[in-house]
């Protein structure tokens, strides 16, 4: 009888969603979007969302401040600041996410939907 009480769906968070307004980060700021597995960065240009899973495996790859590169702790790939790949064995850069601005002013990421390498929200 208890069990017709829970449904038996899955329910996982949506692909998009917001996060803080273009104002709260700073040029050449790379950010992790914490519990999204995603990173914001901006630039002089503007901004871009990079999945933070490698392309090899999937495992996620850690920025290094100090060095300016995404490193993957599984295998040793590595990355530029913009997912382009240079080192160890993934074969294509990190997954750009779609990134727009929201009604409310705040950046929108969309995870379902990658674009090219070229692709900027402008300052
Ligand atoms: Fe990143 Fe293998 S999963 S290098």
């Amino acid at each position: 009888v208890l069990r017709c009480l829970y449904p038996r769906a899955l329910y996982e968070a949506s692909k998009i969603f917001n996060v803080d307004s273009p104002e709260s980060y700073k040029i050449g700021s790379v950010n992790l979007v914490t519990g999204r597995g995603v990173w914001i960065v901006r630039e002089q240009e503007g901004f871009y969302a990079i999945l933070a899973k490698c392309t090899h495996l999937g495992c996620q790859p850690i920025w290094y401040e100090d060095h300016q590169v995404f490193k993957c702790p599984c295998h040793g790939s590595r990355f530029h600041k913009d997912g382009v790949n240079f080192a160890g064995p993934a074969p294509r850069p990190l997954d750009r996410l779609y990134l727009s601005l929201s009604s409310d002013g705040h950046l929108e990421i969309d995870k379902g939907k990658t674009v090219g390498l070229d692709y900027r929200l402008k300052a």
